[in-house]
């Protein structure tokens, strides 16, 4: 069963017990101003195409409206069918039949859309269709590898194919919409929602919005297998102060707007359908009430034309913020800053009518709303046909096709990241006769598929790693299991299932201990102040490896987690994240070394949480530290431990090893609409065939304002055969220099760059330099 994590009850109770009939003038957005934007031109989508029949449709529906009828299209319910978050009213269905509902999400099946929206369509007065929502995050029934390991494949092609897939899967069960994909910049792994995204790197995030949009919604909505797509959470959410979930976010407008509002704008560009406020609020105002971000951002500079949905109840928890005194005054904030559909907070439906009637709230704003939402449900076709989404046959025909298997198992395996390989542990060898399968992780489905996992199935179809190796050996292996270890947090002291676990091991050729987190200690509501292995599992670890037998952990979690002592102990160190339905034949594909791993990390690995916020792209201080000068007291450090973390951004190895020529540059000046191209050649040099993410990183050395010692402008995967080579190119135009100035104005600066080709942001290997001029 999914598991949304909602606000609680007595939460609830206790914004309901805030209300109070005092008014507080409204100035929303008072002193933000928004920061320049940052591309002049938004581009459009085929769905934003002018339609004159849809405006003469639609200006017809409004004008035949009651006010009532237009709250409830900006109206959003859960179902009572599979929430675990409070529902706001009894009996959603009534609500549906008084046309007091637009759209529901927690619903799904042919079956069950078919008959809530018979009941919309045919039992009220102007018969409008629903719009069914849900969040179909990394898949729908055939589940892939959790948001944050997709990203760790860098592979846009695989990701875009995930999101194809869970639209495809999502479609056939009635849904229209899902609220993903969740482009958050994520800088600290101690949240966590750290899963859910894309990691920490405003480029790499931007290209994977950009897949995923894609991927979702292709290029033509009527298609009844294309599904809307959110762009998740607006904005910066993940910036949350301590990492923990819901807190203030207070930042600079300038890294609001160069770090962490790109990938919003990406999706945009990408012509992403729907937009949803955050939880947090940005400097001091709640992001559901913001009319700087949902209006002179997004309406105003990136021209965004679909609508705007809230986080769930995130209008009536402007109340607990101290933002509203009452939830009519929250429903005010929001629908003026810019909110068109309220998210299970009733606030539009017991509110709008009387806001608008006391003149609050004019007329034309909610008609604005409404349009913006009955032209998805028109651009989706549901005026032609409201049921084309509620297909039974299609439903069996498409559900779990051994086509989406496959790819989910292919994915999975691009996933995963190689951290350390000392010896070539890995891939196990073919003389192997025993294997000890060991771990809280090894053989548990449940944990599978991660937090988020939809309508996944988490009972039976999950494959585990132990499956897959076990299927993988063979019968001339033998394959030991035992659990050996809890990630209980309550856990820690026990030993019970060690001497099973040890014996196991001693009997064995290798050991492959499966450890890391329990699925929902990351996503929503999931905050840890420690990233270390949870229970007892880091105690079993240390007598594993002291048992003399080689050991391979395998670490299945949602972030970044701090194994300092598995990093200089343990020989060979995989993460796989929450591979999926099919993660434990992808552990085995690449264990057995059938995959070569290629990929690379999103997200920095600190080596103890002390050094969080840590991430590659940090401004550098007027006292940096040089490890290897010695005597350096009064620099930027630590007295205890290495600034460096434990592997950076972009890390990732391989069975096989790849060599950088030096870069050259077409020229060793840009300028504005001159761009430069730099190549570099890599080739592989070792036996096997792999697959290289190939990484591009600048560094402005002198700004108007301090520029970040290291930035992602380019990537590329490619696969290369042993021995083979290859040229990679990159094009950079002054506009990828581009960021927010003294002055506040988006631009580039001319001066000295610094460029690096190479396999990391750490890889300091192949390096040029070059010159903006004007
Ligand atoms: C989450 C959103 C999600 C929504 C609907 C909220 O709790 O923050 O990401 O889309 O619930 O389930």
């Amino acid at each position: 069963m999914p598991v949304t994590g909602k606000a609680p009850f007595a939460l609830l109770a206790s914004i309901a017990l805030l209300g109070s009939t005092a008014v507080i003038p409204v100035t929303p957005g008072f002193g933000q101003d928004a920061p320049a934007s940052q591309a002049q031109s938004p581009a459009r989508a085929s769905w934003e195409a002018a339609d004159p029949a849809m405006e003469k449709f639609l200006d017809e529906l409004i004008a035949k409206m009651t006010l009532e009828e237009k709250v409830g299209q900006l109206t959003q319910l859960t179902s009572d069918w599979e929430s675990t978050g409070p529902t706001m009213r009894e009996g959603y269905k009534n609500d549906i039949r008084a046309g007091r509902v637009g759209s529901i999400f927690n619903a799904y099946t042919a079956e069950y859309t078919r008959e809530l929206q018979r009941i919309a369509v045919e039992e009220t007065r102007l018969g409008i269709p629903l719009l069914f929502g849900y969040d179909v995050i990394h898949g729908h029934r055939t589940i892939f590898p959790i948001s944050l390991g997709e990203a760790a494949s860098w592979d846009m092609k695989a990701i875009e194919l995930a999101a194809r897939i869970s639209a495809q899967e999502a479609s056939a069960e009635g849904i229209h919409w899902t609220f993903a994909p969740m482009v958050d910049i994520a800088r600290d792994p101690r949240w966590g929602r750290v899963s859910e995204g894309a990691g920490e790197d405003t480029y790499l995030g931007s290209r994977i919005a950009e897949a995923n949009v894609r991927g979702y919604q292709g290029d033509d909505l009527s298609r009844p297998d294309t599904i809307l797509a959110t762009a998740k959470h607006f904005a910066a959410y993940g910036a949350a102060e301590a990492g923990r979930d819901y807190n203030t976010t207070d930042m600079s407008m300038r890294r609001l707007n160069d770090v962490y509002l790109p990938p919003f704008k990406a999706a945009r560009d990408a012509g992403v359908a729907t937009f949803m406020t955050a939880f947090n609020e940005l400097n001091g105002i709640p992001a559901t009430g913001s009319k700087m971000l949902l209006t002179d951002i997004l309406r105003d500079q990136w021209g965004f034309n679909g609508f705007v949905v809230t986080d769930y109840t995130s209008i009536n928890e402007m109340i607990p913020h101290g933002y509203s005194v009452d939830l009519a005054q929250a429903a005010e904030q929001a629908i003026n800053a810019g909110v068109d559909m309220d998210m299970q907070g009733a606030a539009f439906l017991d509110h709008l009518k009387e806001l608008v009637e006391s003149g609050r709230v004019s007329e034309e704003t909610v008609d604005t709303a409404v349009r913006r939402v009955l032209e998805m449900k028109y651009r989706l076709g549901l005026f032609e046909d409201p049921y084309r989404y509620s297909d039974e046959a299609r439903q069996k025909a498409t559900l779990y096709r051994p086509d989406f298997l496959e790819a989910a198992r292919d994915i999975a395996r691009r996933s995963m990241v190689l951290l350390k390989n000392e010896g070539d542990t890995l891939p196990i060898a073919a003389t192997a006769r025993s294997i000890a399968v060991i771990g809280p992780l090894a053989d548990s489905k449940t944990d599978m598929i991660g937090s988020w996992s939809a309508a996944g199935d988490r009972q039976t179809r999950p494959i585990t790693p132990l499956q897959g190796i076990r299927e993988r050996a063979g019968d001339g292996v033998t394959v030991t299991y035992a659990k050996g270890a809890s990630y209980a947090f309550e856990d820690g002291d026990k030993t019970d299932g060690f001497a099973e676990a040890l014996a196991a091991a001693r009997n064995s050729d290798v050991v492959v201990a499966v450890m890391g987190e329990r699925w929902d200690m990351t996503g929503e509501a999931a905050s840890r102040t420690s990233l270390d292995l949870p229970g007892n599992q880091q105690a079993l670890l240390e007598q594993l490896v002291a048992t003399g037998k080689p050991v391979i952990l395998v670490l299945m979690s949602g972030r970044p987690n701090t194994i300092p002592w598995a990093a200089d102990h343990v020989p060979a160190i995989l993460e796989a994240w929450y591979p999926g339905t099919q993660g434990g034949y992808a552990v085995a594909d690449v264990l057995f070394g059938d995959y070569n791993p290629s990929g690379k990390l999103p997200m920095t690995f600190p080596r103890n949480v002390g050094q969080v916020p840590i991430y590659y792209n940090a401004d550098n201080t007027g006292r940096p530290y040089t490890p290897d000068v010695h005597g350096q007291k009064y620099r930027s450090r630590y007295l205890n431990t290495p600034n460096e973390p434990q592997w950076a951004f972009g890390h990732g190895l391989s069975y096989t090893s790849f060599a950088y020529s030096p870069v050259t540059l077409s020229s060793d000046t840009i300028r504005p609409g001159q761009p430069l191209t730099a190549s570099v050649t890599v080739t592989n040099t070792g036996a096997r065939d792999g697959e290289e993410v190939v990484q591009l990183y600048i560094r402005d050395l002198v700004g108007s304002v301090v520029r970040p010692v290291r930035q992602l402008k380019g990537f590329e995967k490619i696969a290369l055969k042993a021995g083979e080579s290859r040229t990679v190119s990159f094009t950079l135009t002054d506009a990828d220099l581009a960021f927010t100035r003294a002055d506040n104005s988006f631009g580039s600066e001319p001066g000295a760059f610094k460029l690096w080709i190479g396999t990391s942001s750490d890889d300091n290997g192949q390096e040029a330099d070059f010159t903006l001029t004007q």
